[in-house]
């Protein structure tokens, strides 16, 4: 069945120096905890240090963001192969801040996560609704219309390698939770959508994560929900004792 996978996204947080004595801490308090997979998502320029410092531990390394073209007149951008020459095994996609702050669309979260996904990477792809579309009432469209939009395209084998992480803009470095039921709700209407999309074998397969103000202290609850297989964890990944503590209410 699908595999829970706890995820940290350090967004523009921690210098290689940092990164390296980060992981070489958090290594032995994850040893061993291998109910679920465990992966640090970091700014570009930490990512060679990490894929170093994580060697033979149970921690996979990650990106933040990928462009979609192979290569080419895109000042400031990273591409997928370059990611992968690294040891970068995952990359976040579709994140609210970039899509808030950097103007990303469905349509490019859709481009970039088939160009992640042509070079071998796994795919963490973000989506979830803002307080106004909670408030009013339309969650469920705006995250079914999302999750259509940003798989446009996409096989069914392909959807091996993508998490999706459902992540409520409104919790997000809010310090505001979904409610356990809230979170499983609407991971549930996502993989309703899957279902409707490629059938319930890829649907029920498919590792639904819940994002935003995810903690040491509400995580155990929030896992325990059928429908979340895991999180993407901003704030409480750049400590170690506290994302340790989530990794183990995840096993
Ligand atoms: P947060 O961030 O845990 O700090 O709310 C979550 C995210 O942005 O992925």
């Amino acid at each position: 069945m699908r595999r829970t996978v706890i995820a940290g996204n350090w967004k523009m947080n921690m210098t290689p120096a940092q990164t390296k004595a980060f992981i070489t801490d958090l290594a032995p308090m994850v040893a061993g905890m291998d109910k679920c997979d465990i992966v640090l998502c970091v700014p570009y320029v930490d990512i060679a240090t990490a894929v170093e410092a994580a060697k033979g531990t149970n921690i996979k390394i990650g990106a933040e963001n990928v462009h979609f073209a192979e290569s080419g007149a895109y000042t400031g951008e990273i591409s997928a192969a370059m990611l992968c020459e690294i040891g970068t095994e995952y990359v976040v996609i579709g994140h609210s801040e970039r899509r808030q702050y950097f103007g990303e669309t469905d349509e490019t979260v859709n481009l970039r996560t088939k160009a992640a996904l042509k070079a071998g990477l796994k795919v963490i792809l973000c989506l979830g609704e803002v307080k106004e579309e909670r408030l009013n009432g339309i969650t469920n469209e705006v995250v079914a219309m999302q999750t259509k939009l940003d798989l446009l395209g996409i096989s069914a084998e392909e959807m091996k390698n993508i998490i999706i992480a459902y992540e409520p803009v409104w919790a997000i470095g809010t310090g505001l939770t979904a409610t356990p039921e809230q979170a499983d709700e609407t991971c549930g209407v996502i993989r309703a959508t899957l279902a409707e999309i490629y059938g319930s074998e890829v649907a029920e397969s498919t590792t639904i994560q819940y994002g935003g103000s995810m903690n040491d202290a509400n995580a155990a609850e929030l896992l325990a929900k059928v429908n979340v297989d895991g999180g993407l964890i901003g704030g409480a990944s750049l400590k170690t004792d506290k994302f340790t503590a989530i990794v183990k209410a995840a096993n």
